[in-house]
C-alpha cells in the first residue's frame, strides 16, 4: 500500500508518497480502504507550515476521507467488511461539549490523516455514509459540514424565520447555506464573484452581495434583513466589524475562520452594544457528523463539489484550492 507524508520542509511539492505495509486493525479498530478525500484550507496550512501547530515530517495529512471497511479488529461488532464509512475529524470527542478532560485529537495533525490507501481507526471514530452519497460526496463532510452543523444547528439552534449570513463560497460556507435552508432560515451570502453569486442563488441564497463592490456590506445587510441572527464568520478581522454591523441585537457570531488574516482589532464595544453571543467553533464531535448524515439522508441533500482530481494530481488540486476559484469542495479520488 502507499501513503503520503509530510516532508522535512513545508510545501505540497515536499510531500512524499511512500510504500508501506497494510496496517492490521488493533483491538477496537477498523481497517478502511480509503476511496476519496477532500481538501480543506486547514490541510493546505498544515502542509505549508502555516497552521498554528507545526507537525513533524512523516505524518499523513488530510483530515477528511471516506472508504470501505475491509477488516475489523477484535471486539468490534458495530462494523463489518463492506460497510461504507466516513472518518470523524476529531477522534476521541464522541458527543456533548468539548471539555479539557476529553483531550481529543484531530485527523491530519496530530493524528495521521486520510491520504493513505488504508487507515486503521477506532470503531467509535467512524460514521456510516448516507446511502445516496458517493464516496467523493461523503468525503466532504467531516470538517466543513460538521463545522457548519455545529455552529448553526447544535450550538445555534437555527430555526425557520432566522436570518443566516455566510461569507464566501468555500466548503464551510456552502454547507452553512444548505443547512440554513434545510431548517427554513433565510440566507445572505457574500462572494467576490458575480458568477458564484448567481450559482448561490440557484442553491437557495435569498440575498447575495459582492463584498468587493460593497465593502460596507454590514449596513446594507442590516437594512435589508432587519438584522442577522447567525453569522458564520470565516473572514476574520477583515469581516468581523461588518458582521457586527449586520447583526440583530442579541444575535450570534460563530468564529470559524480567518481567511482574511489572523490578527486585527475589534472593539469590545461592538460585542457589548450588539448584545451578541460570540463563540468559537472547532469542528464538532462524532455525534454531529452522525446527526448531519441522518438529516441529509432524509432530505437527499447533495454536497456541492467543485472539482474531483485524481490523487496523482495532488499538487494541481492544492493549487486550485489555493487559487480560491472553487465553489464548495475540492476532492481527490484515490482509486487510480
Ligand atoms: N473552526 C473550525 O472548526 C473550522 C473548520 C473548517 C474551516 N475553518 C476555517 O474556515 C475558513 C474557511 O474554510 P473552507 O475550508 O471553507 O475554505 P475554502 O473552501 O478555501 O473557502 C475559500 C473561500 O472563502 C472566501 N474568502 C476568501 N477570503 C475571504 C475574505 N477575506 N472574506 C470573505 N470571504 C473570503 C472566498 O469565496 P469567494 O470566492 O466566493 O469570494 C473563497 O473562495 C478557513 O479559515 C478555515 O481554516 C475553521
Amino acid at each position: 500500500m502507499w501513503k503520503v507524508t509530510l516532508g522535512e520542509k513545508p510545501g505540497v511539492s515536499q510531500l512524499k508518497r511512500e510504500k508501506t505495509t497494510v496496517p492490521r486493525p488493533a483491538v477496537g479498530e477498523v481497517l478502511v480502504k480509503v476511496k476519496a478525500v477532500s481538501l480543506n484550507y486547514r490541510d493546505w496550512e498544515v502542509i505549508n507550515g502555516q497552521y498554528h501547530e507545526v507537525f513533524s515530517s512523516g505524518m499523513v495529512p488530510l483530515s477528511d476521507g471516506a472508504g470501505e471497511v475491509v477488516e475489523v479488529g477484535e471486539g468490534v461488532d458495530r462494523w463489518q467488511p463492506g460497510d461504507r464509512v466516513i472518518g470523524s475529524f476529531w477522534q476521541g470527542w464522541l458527543a456533548g461539549d468539548l471539555k479539557n478532560a476529553i483531550a481529543p485529537r484531530s485527523m491530519g495533525g496530530p493524528l495521521d490523516g486520510m491520504l493513505s490507501e488504508f487507515v486503521s481507526l477506532p470503531a467509535n471514530g467512524l460514521v456510516l455514509c448516507p446511502s445516496h452519497l458517493s464516496y467523493e460526496q461523503a468525503a466532504c463532510l467531516p470538517c466543513a459540514a460538521v463545522t457548519a452543523w455545529q455552529a448553526l444547528v447544535v450550538e445555534g439552534h437555527v430555526k425557520a424565520g432566522d436570518w443566516v449570513l455566510v461569507q464566501g463560497t468555500g466548503g464551510v460556507s456552502l454547507f452553512a447555506l444548505q443547512f440554513a435552508k434545510l431548517h427554513g432560515a433565510s440566507v445572505v451570502l457574500l462572494s467576490s464573484s458575480e458568477d458564484k453569486l448567481a450559482r448561490a442563488r440557484e442553491l437557495g441564497a435569498d440575498i447575495t452581495l459582492n463584498y468587493l463592490e460593497c465593502p460596507d456590506w454590514g449596513a446594507e445587510v442590516q437594512l435589508r434583513t432587519g438584522g442577522i441572527d447567525h453569522v458564520v464568520e470565516v473572514g476574520g478581522p477583515n469581516t468581523l466589524v461588518q458582521s457586527f454591523k449586520a447583526l440583530r441585537l442579541g444575535g450570534q457570531v460563530n468564529i470559524i475562520g480567518y481567511l482574511g488574516g489572523k490578527c486585527g482589532e475589534v472593539s469590545p464595544l461592538l460585542i457589548l452594544q450588539s448584545h451578541s453571543r460570540v463563540r468559537g467553533i472547532a469542528v464538532g464531535p462524532c455525534s454531529s457528523l452522525e446527526a448531519l448524515c441522518g438529516a441529509i439522508q432524509a432530505v437527499q441533500l447533495i454536497p456541492v463539489i467543485d472539482r474531483i482530481f485524481s490523487v496523482d494530481n495532488l499538487g494541481e488540486a492544492f493549487d486550485y484550492l489555493a487559487s480560491g476559484s472553487h465553489m464548495g469542495k475540492v476532492v481527490l479520488r484515490l482509486d487510480s
